[in-house]
Parts: C-alpha cells; sequence; structure tokens
C-alpha cells in the first residue's frame, strides 16, 4: 500500500472557542530573514550523479541514539536514486554485526595520537552502499556511540570522533586506498564535523556541507588534546572556542555550506537566545549566503495502514484501530481503561525536551479525566522526577523507563495528543511520527515544531516554554477532544501532512548541486 495521499492543502480547521488569553496562544510564522535562505524548489538539473559521502556517527539501520540515527537511514536513501551516496559510520559491534557481507577495502593511516583504522565496505538489503570505520579499539566497546553503560561520555571521544572527521577527509583526498572518492562531504553534527577543517588543512578543495542537527552539542574537549587529534599549533584559531577545542565550531569555519534541520532553527541559531555562543559566526555564513534550512522528511514505515510493529492497523476512514491500540498502551503501562484523552511523551528525557514542563501539568490531565503515557530515558534526575510522577497518580500517569520503538510507535498510534514542551528543537520527529499517526502534537513554538504543525489544523502550538502556557494549552487539547467533529478533522488534516522525504531529499540534491557549481 502507498502512503496517505495529499489531494490539496489542508483547510484551516475552526479553533475551538477560548477563554481569556488562550485564543492569543494562536502562533504566527516570524518574517524570514532573507539572508537565511529556505532551500529553494528542485528543478530538472539533478540528472547528474554526484559523488557524496554522507557521515554520520549513527544510523538507525544498525544503531540510534536520536533522531540523526533516523535521518541517516532515510536520507541517503532518498538522494540516492539521483546520486551515488556512500554513508560512512563508525565500525561499533552494531555496525560490524549488521555487516555480514563486510570486506576491507582501504586503510587510514596513524597520525598523532589517532589510530590507523581500516576502511570495511558493506551493502545493506536494499544494496545502500556503507563504509564502515575498523577500529576496535575505538569502536567495539558496548555502550552508545557517545556514552558508556553508566551513561558517561567516553573519555576518549575526541580521538573516537576525530578519527571519523579524519577518515572522511582522507577518503575525500582520494588518500585511503578507495577505487571511489566523493565530489561531496555531507557532514552530520560535531562528531564528523571536523572533517571539514581536516579537509582544509590538507589543502584539499573538496567541498563540504555541514548539517547542523542539534548547536547544543558541539563536542567541547580541552584545549591540550589538540596535539593528539594532529591540530598544530597555526591551525587553533578555527577549533578553539572558549578555551577549548570545539569540533563544531571548526565545522562550520570550514565548511562550505551550513544547513540545519529546519527553517525556523536555521534562523533562530544566528541569535543569541538559540547560538548557543556560534550566533556570531552563524550570522556572517547567513548573510554570506551559506546558512540554510531543510526540514527533515519521514519514511514511509510510518504508516498506520501497514506498520509492522502494531497488531491493529486504522487508516482516515476506520478509527476502530485507533481505540484498540490506546487499550493496548492503557494496558502495557498499568494503566486503567478510560474514556478521557491519553497524552503521550516519547522523548529523550534531557532538558531540551522540557520535561519539567510535561510533568508540571500532570495534576491538571489526571484531575480533568485525562492520562499521561510517558516513554523514555536520560537524565537521572527526569527520570527520578517521571518515576515519582506515576507514584503520585498511579491512575492517570504511566511511565515505560528507556526505549522501545515498538511501544513508542503503539504510542503514536494509540495516545490522543503528544505533548513536546521543547526548549528548543532543531527539527523534531516525534511530531511528525504523531501526525502521520493521528496523534495530535502540542508543542512550544519553536524551530522545527513551528514548521511542521499548524497551530488548530495540524496540532496545537504555545509560545512560551512556560508550564502555564502549556497548561492552557492542555486546556484547548481538552476542549478540542470533547468536539468529536473538529478533533477527527484535525488529526485527518495531519495524517495527510505531506512529509515525506521525497520532497526533503530534492531539496537536498539542489543543495549539492549549488554547493558543486559553487566550486566549479
Ligand atoms: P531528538 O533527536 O532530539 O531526540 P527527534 O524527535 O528528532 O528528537 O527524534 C527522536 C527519535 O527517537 C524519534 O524517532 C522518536 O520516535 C525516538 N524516540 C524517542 N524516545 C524514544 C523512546 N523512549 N523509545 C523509542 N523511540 C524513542
Ligand atoms: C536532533 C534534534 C531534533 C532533530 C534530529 C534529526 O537530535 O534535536 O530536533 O529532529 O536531530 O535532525
Amino acid at each position: 500500500m502507498s502512503p496517505p495521499r495529499v489531494s490539496a492543502v489542508p483547510v484551516p480547521l475552526p479553533v475551538p472557542a477560548a477563554e481569556g488569553v488562550v485564543r492569543g496562544n494562536r502562533v504566527r510564522r516570524a518574517p524570514r530573514l532573507r539572508a537565511v535562505e529556505s532551500a529553494p524548489a528542485p528543478t530538472a538539473s539533478t540528472a547528474r550523479a554526484r559523488r557524496v559521502l554522507f557521515v554520520t556517527s549513527e544510523m538507525a539501520d544498525y544503531i540510534k541514539a536520536g533522531g540523526l540515527g533516523d535521518v541517516a537511514a532515510s536520507l541517503p536513501r532518498a538522494v540516492r536514486g539521483r546520486s551515488d551516496v556512500r554513508v560512512l559510520i563508525p565500525g561499533y559491534d552494531e555496525v560490524i554485526a549488521g555487516s555480514p557481507d563486510l570486506r576491507l577495502v582501504g586503510r587510514v593511516p596513524a597520525r598523532a595520537g589517532i589510530p590507523a583504522c581500516d576502511i570495511g565496505e558493506a551493502t545493506l538489503p536494499d544494496g545502500l552502499p556503507v563504509l564502515v570505520l575498523v577500529c576496535p579499539a575505538l569502536y567495539q566497546r558496548g555502550g552508545s556511540p557517545y556514552v558508556d553503560g553508566s551513561g558517561q561520555d567516553w573519555s576518549d571521544n575526541a580521538v573516537r570522533f576525530a578519527a571519523l572527521s579524519r577518515a572522511a577527509a582522507v577518503i575525500a583526498c582520494g588518500n585511503a586506498g578507495l577505487e571511489w572518492q566523493p565530489e561531496l562531504l555531507h557532514l552530520n553534527d560535531w562528531p564528523c564535523a571536523l572533517a571539514a577543517a581536516y579537509l582544509r588543512w590538507y589543502g584539499s578543495d573538496v567541498p563540504a556541507l555541514l548539517t547542523i542537527h542539534n548547536l547544543a552539542y558541539q563536542g567541547l574537549f580541552p584545549l591540550d588534546q589538540a596535539a593528539a587529534l594532529g591540530v598544530s599549533s597555526d591551525q587553533l584559531d578555527s577549533i578553539t572556542f572558549h578555551g577549548r577545542l570545539s569540533f563544531l565550531q571548526a565545522g562550520i569555519v570550514h565548511a562550505d555550506q551550513v544547513n540545519t534541520v529546519s527553517e525556523s532553527y536555521a534562523r533562530q541559531i544566528t541569535g543569541p537566545e538559540q547560538g548557543c555562543g556560534l550566533d556570531a559566526l552563524l550570522s556572517r555564513h547567513a548573510a554570506g549566503g551559506r546558512l540554510s534550512g531543510i526540514v527533515n522528511g519521514i519514511d514511509s514505515s510510518w504508516d498506520p495502514r501497514t506498520d509492522r510493529h502494531l497488531t491493529e492497523h486504522f487508516d482516515l476512514h476506520r478509527w476502530e484501530g485507533r481505540v484498540a491500540n490506546k487499550r493496548r498502551v492503557q494496558r502495557a503501562l498499568g494503566l486503567p481503561h478510560g474514556e478521557g484523552p491519553l497524552f503521550a511523551v516519547v522523548s529523550r528525557l534531557v532538558h531540551q525536551k522540557g520535561l519539567d514542563l510535561s510533568c508540571a501539568v500532570a495534576h491538571q490531565i489526571a484531575a480533568a479525566g485525562g492520562q499521561l503515557a510517558i516513554i523514555g530515558g536520560g537524565e537521572p534526575r527526569i527520570e527520578a522526577d517521571v518515576a515519582a510522577l506515576s507514584r503520585r497518580f498511579p491512575s492517570s500517569v504511566g511511565v515505560y523507563p528507556g526505549f522501545d520503538e515498538g511501544l513508542a510507535r503503539k504510542m503514536f498510534a494509540g495516545a490522543d495528543f503528544l505533548l513536546m514542551p521543547s526548549r528548543f528543537e532543531p527539527c523534531g520527529l516525534s511530531q511528525m511520527y504523531a501526525q502521520r499517526f493521528g496523534c495530535l502534537p502540542i508543542a512550544h513554538a519553536t524551530g522545527g515544531l513551528i514548521d511542521t504543525i499548524e497551530d488548530g489544523v495540524t496540532g496545537l502550538l504555545f509560545d512560551s516554554a512556560d508550564a502555564d502556557a502549556l497548561r492552557r494549552c492542555v486546556q484547548r487539547a481538552f476542549r478540542t477532544y470533547r468536539m468529536p467533529g473538529l478533533l477527527s478533522a484535525m488529526r485527518r488534516a495531519a495524517m495527510l501532512r505531506p512529509g515525506s522525504w521525497d520532497l526533503a531529499g530534492s531539496h537536498y540534491l539542489r543543495l549539492y548541486d549549488r554547493v558543486l557549481e559553487r566550486q566549479a
């Protein structure tokens, strides 16, 4: 079956009558800064197959810690038909185990404190080629890509991700013994951002596109590690950030083009509030036309008619499966069957995601006859707060600590509303998954949440990241829930919202062309 087709732009729906300031919750888009360009529409000139090395520290086919893993699995596939793209990823245990056909095809020699690494080549079942950076001492040790089993950053992360960055640059320079050489490096976030710097330091003119998925994670390390990474004292300028090494800053300085995962976030990071100290640098890029935003897509596995994680399927015309999924989630989280709205949180439990705000409205939800289902793991203090909440409201708040793809999908398929009061959100995928499954996001109007949610049509937005604003929005949700006609119209509009990777992929291809043309 093909995904839901969109026949027309969803028609704006009436917003439920509101008390006091609630109507003021309607969020207007900020005027677009001219300097921060949106990605131009794709053209027919995308015929030439560009050779692109897509570098990432996670990929959902093997291992994922967040949305980057999803993007790394989808975007290369979206551009693959129209470009010769290969993925480069560290050889974690999961990658080695998931690559039964792995064969060694190249080598990156040791340099300073970075050990020599082999390069393996594997092909995923659908034919996508993957280059694996094989170095057991750096990557085969359990835990997650970034932290050990107790949640602490690996102490040698600087070397681990400098090795990834450097391997990308050496491959681009044609010095890794491979028969294939990319024309363009597409780097993702701080773990491979340093590749843009190594390219320049090695005198290469292969262009680099750096996609920032989250500016708050910059890859900061003590300055005295520079020599071990092969960074000489005359190269320190671009990588030094307030007395530390910043992989992300170096990437931004040396990349030919920087983009982020939504237009609104691209605008926001040029200001001090969201710029994480890099706003001046990013503003200069914007002024030079070298900062843009492309909203992520979602892949076709997010289809309530066919999702293999769901026992009960549904579509725009048959809602019974939604109801069955709601019961299933209630049972899984130890909640009694209730007729009120079910609110869900599917999230990493970190400051960014505003979990304290979601916890602050739990009492309101319970008192009004609703329920709250939370799935997630992360910061121990937030995990403890969430667990305490379920003890305090045992029949209204259910918690599953940790990550479970199947349960997460059932929650999108069964919950009525998704709480996403993120303090900042570069793009956000959860709200798009929820929409596709007819679960309406309730979100802070920031970053990609502005670009993907139409207030009162495909979800509910509120203006400031504080508990009162969220509380008022939750009141709106209760009112919406009591108006079945409006509720199902909004669900339909959310499910029909276009958001495929085909569209985002076309924008990336256009951006690849632009970067390459500028270079020519
Ligand atoms: P971020 O990358 O900042 O965590 P996104 O919304 O972009 O936020 O992506 C989060 C991804 O992680 C989505 O695929 C979401 O479904 C998934 N996810 C988050 N929490 C959980 C969880 N507890 N269990 C399973 N999947 C989760
Ligand atoms: C980051 C961001 C999230 C985004 C994801 C994928 O983890 O926090 O907003 O959706 O990357 O781009």
